[in-house]
């Protein structure tokens, strides 16, 4: 099966993808970032706000991030040009006319949000916010970020395992009526999936743990741009939280970082609960993070035979197929764009 963004290493879906922890880059430090294959110099400057450029010089293609950050712009290492913010060469030391005005190179949209530092991947300005926790929208909250992981598989499949149904079943040993994702789009970019399973009732184990639980066994999760999901689960009286952002390596694997939340409780017993819930949030996402390993070191993912177990996975696939695409040529060398 042939698909228009599904699973493709040279098309993503237009959307926000990860580039980097916001504690990694601190004010007045600029690092090299590779995203999709194509390369970036992302900085800080002195009054905090981060921003990118296109990694190679407009002048002679040295990599800016061997540069130093001057203030809120970026001086190239290697004849002192700078740029500031925008991508707009700002001086040209050994040049006392205005040629500088001229040059120009890119930068790219980028937003700072829950502790990680997201990069805008489309051909118009952004159409929406990065993600989200849903439940949390509006709302006071912490956020703690998790661990960073590389899966030998395209993010998208790291996604479908998520929703992918039978798989609780056989490979995590879930009791059979527990799951029943129901997949129920919020917009273009965005799509949610709710499970509809209770906890089986039979043996005692499942009579405490349903007790927790007025309807279905909360597992909730909500997908941006095929790459980003957040997972909402745990009893009626404490959801956890978690997000896990992905995105395509340059070899066609996936590179993700989770993050996870929890409301924003008062005292020094809110702060200490607080302590503990996102640590528990975490200790999920790394059974998110390391479960099915071996499944994502070999997969060659191709739905030949869906059945109605699949649906999930089918409406997936489907709304990430009717996105925008965001083609990975798209992305222009420096060098290649108005120059002097
Ligand atoms: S290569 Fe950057 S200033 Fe010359
Ligand atoms: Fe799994």
């Amino acid at each position: 099966m042939s698909y228009s963004i599904f699973n493709r290493t040279d098309v993503v879906a237009e959307g926000w993808y990860w580039l980097l922890a916001a504690k990694e880059l601190k004010r007045g430090q600029v690092r090299a970032v590779n995203i999709l294959g194509h390369e970036l110099a992302v900085f800080r400057g002195k009054d905090g706000k981060v921003a990118a450029l296109d990694a190679y010089c407009p002048h002679m293609g040295a990599h800016l991030a061997e540069g130093r950050v001057e203030g809120n712009q970026l001086r190239c290492f290697f004849h002192n040009w700078r740029f500031d913010a925008a991508g707009q060469c700002t001086d040209i030391p050994c040049l006392a006319n205005k040629l500088q005005k001229r040059v120009q190179t890119r930068a790219w949209v980028l937003e700072e949000r829950n502790g990680l530092i997201w990069i805008w991947l489309g051909s118009e300005a952004p159409v929406c916010t990065a993600p989200e926790a849903p439940e949390l929208a509006g709302a006071d909250y912490e956020y703690s970020l998790g661990n960073r992981f590389i899966k030998h598989c395209h993010p998208n499949v790291v996604m479908v395992n998520a929703i992918d149904e039978q798989h609780f079943h056989t490979v995590h040993r879930l009791p059979g009526s527990i799951l029943s994702m129901q997949p129920q789009p919020r917009d273009a970019r965005n799509i949610e999936f709710h499970n509809t399973g209770t906890v089986p009732r039979e043996r005692f184990i499942g009579r405490c743990i349903a007790r927790f639980y007025k309807h279905a066994l909360t597992y909730n999760l909500s997908y941006w741009f095929g790459s980003a999901g957040t997972v909402t689960l745990g009893p009626d009286f404490l959801h956890l939280y978690l997000m896990f952002a992905l995105r395509l390596t340059p070899d066609g694997r996936t590179e993700g970082r989770t993050v996870v939340f929890t409301r924003r409780r008062k005292g020094l017993f809110g702060w200490l609960f607080n302590r503990v819930v996102l640590s528990l949030t975490k200790i999920a996402g790394y059974y998110f993070a390391v479960g099915d390993t071996r499944i994502f070191q070999t997969i060659r993912f191709n739905l030949k035979t869906p059945i109605a177990a699949d649906r999930a996975v089918l409406a997936f696939i489907h709304h990430l197929e009717q996105q925008t695409p965001y083609a990975l040529n798209q992305a222009v060398p420096a060098g290649a764009r108005k120059a002097a």
